[in-house]
């Protein structure tokens, strides 16, 4: 590896070799920075008595070209001057004449970047930019009619800013990722300040139109974390376009100095990344060491650059210089963060990395803008708000790796509670950056205010980028950047109907689309109540029970799954783990002999009774942290067909995520063993809340299913191609003497084929291996399904989608996803439902912890006024894939479970109430 610091030894590099009197002194750089000042005297008085002698001197002691002068005297006047916000800048654009056509949208309810609500509104805009925000629709009384006016009567619905994502890799890390376009990271060495986002973009990533389609119009391109200090970010709006000139926010629009965004990162990844690269850093004493020695280079830089600019400041100190003014391609991004040209931004999680490079900071003097992803800094908030920094963080991405295990899903609130700044991200496409309102609306859930919900995605990224003069806000002046909303941007589902960047249309949804917006909800949800249910009893190990302010029930008499019962102050009563009766009125004697027969009776509020959850997942009880090889069950190569693995040994139970997923109402997890390769073995169904194996039916479904992994991800020694693969998978179903019996019962359709495929290609062959076998084969993850949904309905394929979103077409195997409103009417699993294909949910992301979200997702796809398709997709719908007897188990949920802002007061699960709130939902 290239030495990064190779550089310090010379310090002298950038010097132009020159004949000079001082050229001795070049030699040694600290010398001749000592003795600037008096050289300069010397030379001062040297000239004094040759007065014919100035600065383009011929011969003598000065040497220097007038152009490098000249270069060297502007980058001192700059080095007077910071990058400054000019809020200015909207008058002056008001200011100048304009021409072209006018839009107007009238009756909006526009909720602006920090939060603010105002009803019916007025904003017009033209030439890219905001022109007039009115709170009143009369104010269009004064505009005639014109060809050059467009006029959009939104009726009521939501107009918002463009959303605002602080951490992008959109454009540098192209989806579907492909070795060719990966350009995120310059990991030559340990620490590359000079890398430039810029020089990576492709304007043709195809993520620009999707990211844009879910209202984020703005987007801070980041460089890598897979080095310490990885380069120079880019501004970019999320439009189509052929140049990356005409994506670029033009930061010189207002005058002065552009801002400018520093990558630097700590932690994990750069040890991981180095720990094999000869001379690289192999522990977080190095990744300080790459900091201090980078920051120590660069401050000698600077101390020159000053010196020479101090000599400079008189003419005859200019008559002094011999050198060109010191130049570090290398450096002078450092060396302008030293000078607060540039703000930070640090990607780091662990306390123990923040608080080293505060240290540092302190040390070089330099400051920090934000801390990026800084998942524990909600135990150092002190600190953070003392030094004035902000948090970039995630809403619920955590758990694949050390540094970021177990992190609460209350840490965007501790943080705003703290007084620190918070911006949201989604790191795109790490998590698909189509979605950043989904993170406002997980914040919200948790506690964060809806005003602070949104400005974490508006207001504070527009500020932290120091551009709140132009985006983050709707106001006269800014840029025409604004999303019409098609529900209350803070509820399940929420999507764009129309996407303005720059005063134009970038997206705008179908007809049908607008029309069935008109039924969807305009207020805020609740966030999850916090209040403690008041049990005088613990009803925890009860089989007998009585609930009440219940007012709805999706389990009927007997405990089973039935059509939704309503009321608006319902009691159930549960005997012997069954409920035996449910109404408003008819139950007052049930209850009574209940509470007779020592019945502990809950009083809950807005009470929702429903079935426990079912989830395919991909790990739990199989991995605690993905990245720590000894907290994980490990993995097999994925050719032990002979001797299939069976994930009911592996099972550990009570880690976090098993936890989180029994805190959200999942009462059943379904996990098959783990591969590198492409034959998984044998999954099992079983209890999250179970505290071992030896429990009461913690193990309820020993064998649930068969598990193969098709593409690129199954490529293992001995199926290394997809055509291995699949040709593989028939030999098992179809093969007279197969290897074990399980394939000849697999053959028959007893256990159900779970294939892991995302590819229409490979669905479409799976198919035709369904009409060839009687095997029960059933697709999984399917961002591709759709384009076959007729043909899996008519073979009668079940489709577990994962995640249900679908379209993050990370990789070639799913580039024909569907992103969904705007862009296309329905999402991929959407179009499966109404071709009537069976679909369920299954989390299946490797952090492993978005399994609480899982209900949000039903009730995304499902859509606002079908909760019981919601349920389906994560109950029996999963149940019936599987061919699984349907559960017993009991959820009660405060609120409606399929939006946000409820929460699961009391879990019964094998005849007894497990837990109850705060146990049941606990907020760590
Ligand atoms: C940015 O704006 C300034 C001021 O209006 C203008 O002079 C300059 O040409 C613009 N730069 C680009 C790249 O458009
Ligand atoms: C750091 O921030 C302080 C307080 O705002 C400011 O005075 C100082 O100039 C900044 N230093 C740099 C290097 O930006
Ligand atoms: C997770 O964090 C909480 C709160 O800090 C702590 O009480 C708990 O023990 C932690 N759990 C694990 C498994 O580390
Ligand atoms: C819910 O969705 C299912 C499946 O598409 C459909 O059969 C049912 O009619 C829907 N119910 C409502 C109330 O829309």
């Amino acid at each position: 590896m290239k030495d990064s610091f190779q550089m310090d030894g010379q310090p002298c590099k950038w010097q132009r070799p020159r004949k000079s009197a001082l050229r001795v002194i070049e030699k040694n750089f600290l010398l001749s920075c000592v003795l600037a000042a008096a050289t300069t005297y010397l030379l001062v008085g040297h000239f004094w008595h040759h007065p014919s002698l100035d600065t383009t001197t011929q011969s003598g002691y000065a040497s220097l070209l007038p152009e490098d002068l000249e270069y060297g005297l502007a980058q001192c006047a700059a080095n007077q001057e910071r990058p400054a916000v000019d809020h200015g800048l909207a008058s002056i654009r008001l200011a100048k004449p304009r021409s072209g056509v006018r839009t107007i949208l009238y009756h909006a309810t526009l909720i602006d970047g920090d939060g603010k609500v105002t009803p019916d509104c007025t904003i017009e805009m033209q030439d890219g930019i905001i022109t007039a925000v009115v709170a009143s629709s009369s104010a269009l009384d004064r505009v005639s009619e014109s060809s050059d006016t467009i006029k959009i009567d939104l009726e009521g619905r939501i107009v918002t800013p463009g959303l605002v994502d602080i951490h992008s890799h959109i454009g540098i890390r192209p989806t579907p990722q492909l070795w060719a376009t990966e350009d995120v990271t310059e990991y030559s060495s340990m620490a590359t300040p000079w890398g430039r986002a810029i020089d990576a973009i492709k304007p043709n990533d195809p993520a620009f139109p999707v990211v844009a389609s879910g209202g984020v119009t703005t987007s801070l391109v980041l460089t890598g974390a897979k080095n310490s200090m990885s380069g120079e970010g880019a501004v970019l709006k999320m439009k189509r376009a052929e140049s990356v000139y005409d994506l670029l926010v033009n930061l010189t629009e207002a005058g002065g100095k552009p801002q400018r965004y520093l990558k630097m990162a700590m932690g994990e990844n750069q040890k991981r990344q180095f720990q094999n690269v000869p001379g690289g850093l192999v522990s977080r004493q190095g990744e300080s060491f790459v900091y201090r020695k980078a920051y120590d280079t660069a401050r000698r830089v600077k101390q020159r650059q000053d010196m020479w600019c101090e000599a400079a400041s008189t003419a005859l100190g200019r008559a002094s210089l011999t050198e060109e003014y010191p130049r570090s391609l290398e450096w002078q991004t450092l060396v302008d963060v030293l000078r607060g040209d540039v703000s930070l931004h640090i990607h780091g999680y662990e306390t123990v990395d923040i608080l080293a490079m505060f240290d540092h900071s302190d040390e070089f003097g330099f400051n920090i803008t934000a801390l990026h992803h800084g998942l524990h800094a909600d135990s150092i908030t002190d600190e953070v708000r003392k030094r004035n920094i902000a948090v970039v963080g995630f809403t619920d991405s955590w758990g694949d790796k050390k540094e970021n295990y177990n992190v609460t899903l209350y840490f965007p609130k501790r943080i705003v509670d703290a007084g620190i700044p918070l911006a949201l991200t989604r790191d795109a496409p790490a998590l698909h950056g189509q979605f950043l309102i989904y993170e406002a609306q997980i914040a919200h859930h948790f506690g964060v205010s809806a005003e602070t919900a949104f400005s974490s995605v508006m207001a504070v990224p527009a500020r932290l980028m120091g551009m709140d003069n132009r985006i983050g806000f709707i106001r006269p002046g800014y840029d025409a950047d604004l999303v019409v909303w098609d529900r209350h941007p803070l509820r399940v589902g929420a999507a764009p109907l129309e996407v303005f960047i720059d005063g134009s249309s970038v997206v705008r949804a179908s007809s049908d689309l607008w029309r069935r917006s008109q039924d969807f909800v305009t207020d805020a949800p609740p966030s999850r109540p916090e209040a403690e249910i008041k049990t005088p009893v613990s009803p925890v190990g009860h089989a007998d029970v009585v609930l009440k302010g219940i007012v709805s029930s999706f389990v009927g008499k007997g405990g089973k799954r039935g059509e939704e019962i309503r009321g608006s102050d319902m009691t159930a009563v549960i005997r012997d783990g069954n409920l035996v009766c449910i109404g408003e009125t008819g139950c007052t004697d049930a209850a009574a002999e209940a509470t007779l027969a020592g019945a502990p009776v809950v009083q809950v509020n807005n009470g929702v009774v429903i079935p426990g959850l079912t989830i395919v997942t991909r790990q739990h009880g199989l991995v605690e942290m993905a990245l720590e090889p000894s907290t994980g069950d490990g993995a097999s190569s994925g050719a032990n067909f002979d001797n299939p693995p069976e994930a009911q040994f592996g099972l550990t139970f009570g880690g976090i995520h098993v936890q989180s997923a029994h805190h959200a109402g999942v009462t059943r997890i379904v996990t098959p063993p783990l591969t590198t390769g492409f034959f998984h073995g044998i999954s099992t169904r079983f209890r999250a809340g179970a505290k071992s194996v030896l429990d009461d039916g913690a193990v309820s479904d020993p064998n649930v299913a068969l598990h193969f992994t098709i593409g690129h991800e199954g490529k293992g020694p001995v199926t290394p191609s997809v055509t291995l693969q699949i040709q593989k998978l028939r030999e098992l179903l179809t093969t007279e003497q197969p290897p074990h019996s399980v394939y000849r019962r697999a053959a028959r359709g007893e256990i159900p084929v779970v294939v892991h495929v995302h590819n229409k290609d490979v669905i479409a062959h799976m198919i035709a291996l369904k009409h060839e076998t009687n095997a029960h084969i059933v697709i999984m993850g399917a961002a591709e399904a759709h384009l076959h949904a007729d043909a899996l309905a008519k073979a009668d394929i079940p489709v577990i989608v994962a995640p249900f979103w679908g379209c993050e077409p990370l990789f070639w195997d799913a580039r024909h996803c569907l992103p969904g409103p705007p862009l296309v009417d329905a999402l991929g699993p959407q179009v499966l439902v109404e071709a009537g294909v069976t679909v369920g949910i299954a989390s299946w992301d490797t952090m492993n912890n978005h399994i609480q979200s899982s209900i949000w997702e039903a009730g995304w796809l499902a859509g606002p006024a079908n909760h019981s398709l919601a349920l389906d997709l994560v109950t029996r719908n999963v149940e019936k894939a599987l061919k699984l007897s349907e559960t017993g188990d009991i959820v009660v949920f405060e609120g409606n479970p399929f939006d946000f802002g409820a929460r699961v007061a009391l879990s019964f699960e094998e005849g007894r109430v497990q837990s109850v709130y705060p146990n049941a939902d606990a907020t760590e």
